[in-house]
C-alpha cells in the first residue's frame, strides 16, 4: 500500500528530519512551504534515496484564504498531515510591536487551525487519517521570557486536545508533539543546555514511534514530561520570581 503524508512547513530543519525518517519507511511525501526551490531539491534527494514518490508545493501558514485551494489542489489526498511549521519571533520586540506579535499568533495558531480545519473535515468525512502537530512545551506555561510564542503554543496545543476528542469518533488519530530545546534554526544563536538539547533526527525518531504507538501526546526528549510537570506545579508565587 502506498502510504503518503503532507508536510507542512517542510523547510524546517525538524520537518526535513521527519521527511527523512517517513520517507526512509517507505511513506510518499508531500513537501509543503514557502521555499519550493529547497523543497524541490530536497524532493528530488528523497526520491533517489528512498525511492518514494515526493512532490513539492507552495504554501504559506497566514495566508489563510489560500487555505482551501492548496488542499483541492492537491494530487490525490494524503493519509496523514504533519503541522511543522512555527515561528519563534522576539518576545521584547513582540510586546511593543504588534506585527511581530501577530507574526508569531498567526503563524504558530491561527495558520494552523485554518489548514488543519480544512484537513481534519476531510479526514472525519473519509473516517481515516491522522494530523500531527508540532507544538511546544513553551506552550504549557507562559514564561516571562517568551509568553507571545508560548500562548500561541498553548492555543495550538488545546486545538489538538479538541480535534483529537472530536475525531476519535471518526477513527482519525490526533497526536501533539511538544519538544524542548531543538537545535535548530530557530535556536541558532541562543545558548540552550547541552544536555537538554535534542537534535532533529532524535525528535523525528520520537514522532515516528509515538505514532506507531499511537499516542495522544508525546513529548520529546521524554524527559521535558518530568521537566514540565515541575514547571507547572511551581506556585505562581515563587515562579514570577524566577525570570524564567
Ligand atoms: N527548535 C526548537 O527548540 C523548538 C522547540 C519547540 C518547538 N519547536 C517547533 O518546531 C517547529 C519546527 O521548528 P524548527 O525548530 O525546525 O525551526 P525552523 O527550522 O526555523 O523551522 C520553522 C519553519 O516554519 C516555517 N514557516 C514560518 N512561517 C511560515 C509561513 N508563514 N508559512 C509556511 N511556513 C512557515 C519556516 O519556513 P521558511 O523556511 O520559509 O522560513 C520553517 O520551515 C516549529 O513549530 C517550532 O515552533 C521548535
Amino acid at each position: 500500500m502506498n502510504r503518503s503524508v503532507l508536510i507542512l512547513g517542510a523547510s524546517s530543519d525538524i520537518a526535513r528530519a521527519i521527511a527523512r525518517k517517513f520517507g526512509s519507511e517507505g511513506w510518499s511525501l508531500l513537501l509543503a512551504g514557502r521555499d519550493v526551490e529547497l523543497l524541490s531539491r530536497d524532493a528530488a534527494d528523497f526520491r533517489l534515496r528512498y525511492k518514494v514518490d515526493v512532490e513539492a508545493f507552495g504554501f504559506d501558514a497566514v495566508a489563510f484564504e489560500s487555505h482551501a485551494r492548496f488542499w483541492d489542489s492537491l494530487p490525490g489526498k494524503p493519509e496523514g498531515v504533519i503541522c511543522v511549521f512555527g515561528y519563534l519571533g522576539g518576545q521584547k520586540v513582540s510586546e511593543r510591536n504588534w506585527d511581530e506579535a501577530k507574526k508569531a499568533i498567526d503563524t504558530n495558531f491561527t495558520g494552523a487551525v485554518s489548514i488543519l480545519n480544512i484537513a481534519a473535515n476531510d479526514f472525519e468525512e473519509r473516517k481515516s487519517g491522522f494530523i500531527i502537530g508540532i507544538s511546544s512545551v513553551a506552550g504549557d506555561r507562559g514564561r516571562m521570557s517568551n509568553y507571545i510564542y508560548g500562548s500561541a503554543k498553548a492555543g495550538f496545543t488545546a486545538y489538538l486536545s479538541g480535534l483529537r476528542a472530536r475525531l476519535s469518533k471518526s477513527e482519525v488519530k490526533v497526536m501533539t508533539v511538544k519538544p524542548g530545546f531543538v537545535a535548530t534554526r530557530m535556536t541558532e544563536g541562543m545558548s540552550t543546555p547541552a544536555l537538554l538539547t535534542a537534535t532533529p533526527q532524535q525528535v523525528a525518531a520520537d514522532v515516528m514511534r509515538a505514532y506507531k504507538r499511537g499516542k495522544p501526546v508525546v513529548y520529546t526528549r521524554w524527559f521535558w514530561k518530568y521537566i514540565m510537570l515541575i514547571i507547572v506545579h511551581i506556585p505562581e508565587r515563587v515562579f514570577r520570581k524566577l525570570k524564567l
